[in-house]
């Protein structure tokens, strides 16, 4: 070993310990008889201290080194005179007596402290000088403990982790498949999981009743803060449950998890029905830290001559505690905002109830004191509370209304990072109608589109509705929302053959289509595959969540930009034609 300890470890009680440390230079101070290098590691930075009186040649050597130079020293234990109480080891020094340079560096693009120089987008060039910097190191040292606290969990209750195929055939998960072309069958590819979905099912048909897998997935689909082309989820199965097995189970998981991470104790989640999420949050994945829930105002509102209100498909209000002294030019420019193409409002309409009891509202031409005090009943509004009223085509006003209602939440610092609130969004719809969804492929559009995957089973008090109005079906599906952002999501299965070709049927593909495609499951359903259902978490997010961060980013080793672009190693990159003729892509481009 070229070390006895760690840079982090070494306190007052090793006094006069001979020892050895490896790491690189932080940062070193010439005080000419005296050279201090601060010696960084993983674990800590650990004072170094070279004295002419020691060995002058040894100390000139030392002045020599630069930043992230890599070191090794030998030297005694000693207590520091001037103490740092902010650092661990800051109590101690070693007097340097033997000194060897490892290997040198070039000057770093960017100071490897914890408030960098260093910008985005060349950091991620740099990545492996950025996993230096603390912060990244502490956030995978998050994701490494999410990861062994999650098998410890599922190792107790008999889960067993399955390896599941990387190049595989594609499986419609609502995304865009990652393709990859096959050498040996010529003009053939294979995709790149979107998830293990199908084959956690044959799992279950082999008889694996639990099952999971810590599992890099891939999606060609447009890249968000939370999204990116490969990510990591912890998928799970079960064999012989019903929905609220599932749900028990991996509420337990996430209770675990935020226990043994973060020793937060976790209440039990509560369940909240799609049609809800939508009525009270305009979202299926609503932030509920906070009430702020939507009020809906057509039949307060009619009636009074106001035509953007009696026109209006929804009118929909929300109250924001506390914010009635926002003032003119704070609620013009929040106006502005929330007509942005982004959030799509066409208009705001705001009402203060202020703090002497009356209210007064911005279109007090038509609503008088007496109209608004029916305002304020309907809103649960206080004095002190500004109402805001958003009007329009329902679909389009519910997303508008969300997104204000999650803007206000976090400018009365509703949102805070280190509070946490779960919940089970259930009865999603089976199926939506793609009007030509771009992150679909464009043969899908005009047609429904299974709402999770096709694989879901519908809920069995909706099975007639199939026939008649399938826009109608519920889903015996359920999503785990923590903080508004979806942090899993699963079903209970589909294990009819029958049933299974009616979905897919529902969906459009031909029965020979469908055989094409997904033969191999319908068969395997033939030879007693079990009832099962099973969810994934978004790893990625789930670590972020309690890292405090909105970017996946950040607790990723090496992730890929917005443009799904590996800058560190320059990927995506062009191949040699030697490599395209011998895939055969020459040849299928050219057919
Ligand atoms: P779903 O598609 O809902 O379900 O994915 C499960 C969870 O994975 C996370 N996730 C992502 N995280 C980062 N980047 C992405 N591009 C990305 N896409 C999804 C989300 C999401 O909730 N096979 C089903 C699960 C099942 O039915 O068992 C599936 O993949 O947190």
């Amino acid at each position: 070993m070229l070390r006895t300890h760690t840079c982090g470890e070494l306190r007052l009680s090793d006094i006069n310990k001979e020892v050895t440390l490896s790491g690189w230079v932080q940062k070193s101070r010439d005080l000419g008889g005296m050279t201090f290098i601060d010696l960084r590691d993983r674990y800590g930075i650990t004072q170094l201290a070279f004295n002419d009186d020691t060995d002058k040649e040894m100390n000139v050597r030392a002045r020599s080194v630069s930043r992230e130079f890599v070191i090794q020293v030998t030297g005694t234990v000693i207590e520091r005179e001037s103490k740092n109480k902010n650092n661990p080891t800051g109590e101690i020094e070693i007097l340097v007596k033997e000194f060897k340079i490892l290997n040198e560096s070039v000057t770093p693009p960017f100071t490897i402290e914890d408030n960098t120089d260093g910008g985005d987008e060349l950091r991620m060039k740099y990545r492996y000088l950025d996993l230096r910097r603390n912060e990244v190191r502490k956030n995978l040292e998050l994701r490494h403990r999410m990861a062994i606290e999650t098998r410890n969990y599922l190792d107790k209750l008999n889960f067993l982790e399955v390896e599941t195929p990387v190049l595989i055939k594609s499986t419609p998960e609502g995304a865009r498949d990652f393709v990859v072309p096959s050498r040996m069958n010529a003009g053939q590819f294979y995709a790149l999981p979107q998830s293990p979905q199908t084959f956690k099912q044959l799992l279950m048909v082999g008889g694996f009743d639990r099952y999971y897998q810590i599992v890099k997935c891939f999606r060609d689909e447009d890249l968000r803060a939370d999204r990116q082309p490969e990510f990591t989820q912890i998928d799970c199965e079960m064999s012989f449950v019903e929905q609220k097995d599932i749900l028990d189970t991996f509420e337990g998981l996430v209770r675990h998890l935020f226990k043994a991470v973060k020793n937060i104790d976790m209440p039990f989640v509560p369940h909240m029905t799609y049609a809800d999420a939508m009525k009270y949050y305009g979202n299926d994945k609503p932030d509920t830290r906070f009430e702020m829930k939507f009020v809906e105002m057509n039949s307060v509102v009619a009636g009074k001559n106001f035509k953007v209100f009696d026109e209006a498909e929804l009118v929909v209000a929300i109250c924001a505690k506390g914010a009635a002294e926002y003032t003119r030019k704070q609620l013009d420019e929040l106006t502005e905002w929330a007509k942005r193409p982004q959030i799509g409002a066409t208009g705001l309409v705001y009402a203060r109830h202020n703090a002497d009891g009356t209210i007064k509202s911005s279109v007090d031409k038509f609503y008088n004191e007496e109209d608004l005090k029916a305002w304020s009943v309907a809103c649960g509004s206080q004095p002190g509370d500004l109402i805001l009223v958003l009007a329009g085509a329902e679909e389009k006003t519910r997303k508008a209304m969300s997104e204000l209602r999650l803007e206000m939440g976090a400018r009365l610092g509703l949102r805070d990072k280190t509070k946490f609130s779960a919940l089970w969004v259930i009865d999603f719809p089976l199926l939506e109608w793609n009007d030509g969804d771009p992150n679909l492929l464009a043969s899908l559009a005009g047609r429904w589109h299974a709402k999770h995957h096709p694989f879901t089973s519908p809920n069995p008090e909706d099975f007639e509705l199939l026939k008649t109005n399938p826009g109608a079906v519920r889903a015996n599906a359920y999503d785990l929302v923590i903080n508004g952002v979806e942090i899993g999501g699963g079903s209970i299965r589909i294990h009819n053959k029958e049933l299974q070709a009616q979905m897919f049927d529902l969906l459009g593909f031909t029965k020979e289509e469908a055989q094409k495609q997904f033969g191999f499951l319908m068969n395997a359903f033939e030879f007693g595959a079990p009832p099962h259902g099973g969810l994934a978490f978004g790893f990625d997010r789930l670590c972020s969540l309690f890292g405090g961060s909105d970017s996946i980013r950040d607790f990723i080793a090496f992730p890929k930009n917005n443009s799904g672009r590996d800058v560190m190693i320059d990927s995506p990159s062009e191949i040699s034609d030697e490599q395209l003729k011998e895939l055969n892509i020459l040849s299928t481009i050219i057919k």
